[in-house]
């Protein structure tokens, strides 16, 4: 989500005739967008934001700003302890983003938004905002109404909200126009898309619409909660030509017990029989999740409950954490807190535990024959180039042409850690295979 609020605010602010700068140096305008998810982000934000002060002292003439989840978090305060910032805007206020810097800029002061009641838009009309990429996020909705009790995104991001259907249809159809070929739909809790307002479509019904419009090679989602994970959504899996096989479903813990302290309304059974009902509708599904380790009144056996959940489960990645203390949260109350050394104990035994499924899972797919859409050249070695399978895995493979958003046949040779060494087959046409 922060991602693509940041593209949000660059597209904006380019539209409006800013330039961007790949070197902080020759920055106008600095904007630190901010994580407040667990400490360890927030303390990343304010190193940054530490910078900000030796740049400033150097070229005053800096416009400065503090964005996202921290700024909402911590307000006006921001501006007080830190005299070098200028502006402070909650996730909810950045499509005014070009408002608020023509205010410093007319030598207005410095200025806040915090308002959480702000609606979200799509850029329909942002050119350039798909160039060079393939593949890209769309926002449907907006904030979090389920208050799960260690979290603080429903504090900083609002109520939930959803984006209207036609806005994010007619999106779609203009990044489609510009060369995507592959669109991630972000939301805080997709699976409850326009439930608040009881308007039509549903998220299901949503999904369908977009799978016809010609041209979308994929089509994907972020991030699901358990609960709201209906029958009908299960089902689009099977349906859908272009929804890939993939859903992130956060589990968060493995314990019938913590799961009810944490407020997550579901158990441990119904996420496993969610689970074998995905398998069953898309036997090739992959499942990708987030654990939270240590959380307060966490016993050796609520924690082996996790790790036998992980077992049982066979997720494809895990985004493990350690439980982290947040402001304004029911959890901060609870009794029976950890302490940082058998948090980080649990985190280990279950890091050691996870990187051995995914490992022996990518191992599995060797000799394999996946489709990849091609994003670009690898990160680490530009004379490969990289692309997903359906499954969301990484494939790397040599190619002597650029196959920039086509879709290839690979044959995968190895499966490492964190990604798939392949070799090209030939080009993918799926009027043809
Ligand atoms: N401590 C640790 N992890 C957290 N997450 C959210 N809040 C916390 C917290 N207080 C994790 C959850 C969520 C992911 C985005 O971050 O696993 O799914
Ligand atoms: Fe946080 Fe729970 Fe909302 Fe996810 S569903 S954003 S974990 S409150």
């Amino acid at each position: 989500m922060n991602v693509h609020d940041s593209d949000t605010i660059s597209q904006i602010l380019v539209n409006k005739g800013y330039k961007k700068t790949d070197s902080i140096n020759d920055a106008h305008i600095i904007l630190i967008n901010t994580c407040a998810v667990r400490q360890k982000a927030e303390q990343k934000a304010f190193t940054l934001i530490g910078r900000l002060a030796s740049l400033k002292r150097e070229r005053p003439n800096i416009i400065s700003g503090i964005i996202g989840c921290v700024a909402q978090e911590k307000g006006t305060d921001l501006l007080q302890h830190f005299p070098f910032v200028d502006l402070v805007l909650g996730p909810r206020n950045i499509y005014r983003i070009d408002d608020f810097l023509a205010q410093i800029k007319e030598g207005r002061g410095k200025t806040s938004s915090l308002d959480l009641t702000c609606e979200p838009y799509t850029l329909t009309a942002c050119n350039g905002y798909a160039k060079g990429r393939v593949s890209t996020f769309l926002k449907i909705m907006e904030g979090c109404d389920n208050f799960c009790s260690y979290c603080i995104v429903p504090f900083v991001r609002g109520r939930e909200t959803s984006l209207p259907a036609e806005d994010i249809i007619s999106a779609s159809k203009y990044l489609i126009s510009q060369g995507i070929k592959e669109i991630t739909l972000i939301g805080q809790n997709v699976n409850s898309y326009n439930t608040k307002n009881n308007t039509l479509p549903t998220f299901p019904g949503l999904l369908k619409k977009l799978d016809k419009i010609a041209g979308l090679e994929r089509l994907r989602f972020v991030t699901s909660h358990p609960k709201d994970l209906s029958n009908e959504l299960i089902g689009c899996f099977g349906e859908l030509t272009s929804l890939c096989p993939h859903i992130h479903l956060p589990v968060q813990s493995g314990s019938d017990n913590i799961l009810l302290l944490m407020n997550r309304r579901y158990t441990r059974d119904k996420y496993l029989s969610l689970v074998e009902r995905l398998k069953i509708v898309r036997p090739d599904i992959t499942i990708t999740s987030d654990l939270i380790v240590g959380f307060p009144g966490e016993t050796e056996k609520d924690f082996e409950d996790s790790l036998q959940l992980i077992d049982n489960v066979e997720f494809d990645n895990l985004f493990s954490f350690k439980y982290s203390e947040r402001p304004q949260t029911k959890a901060l109350q609870l009794p029976g807190k950890l302490d940082e050394k058998e948090k980080q104990r649990r985190l280990f035994i279950l890091q050691e535990r996870q990187r051995k499924i995914t490992l022996s899972k990518n191992k599995k797919m060797e000799g394999s024959i996946q489709e990849i859409l091609v994003e670009g050249t690898g990160k680490k070695d530009d004379s490969q180039l990289t692309g997903r399978t359906p499954g969301n895995k990484v494939v790397n493979f040599s190619a002597n042409k650029n196959l920039k958003g086509q879709l290839v046949r690979i044959k995968i040779i190895k499966g490492f850690q964190n990604s798939l060494l392949g070799e090209l087959v030939d080009k993918y046409d799926r009027k043809v295979y």
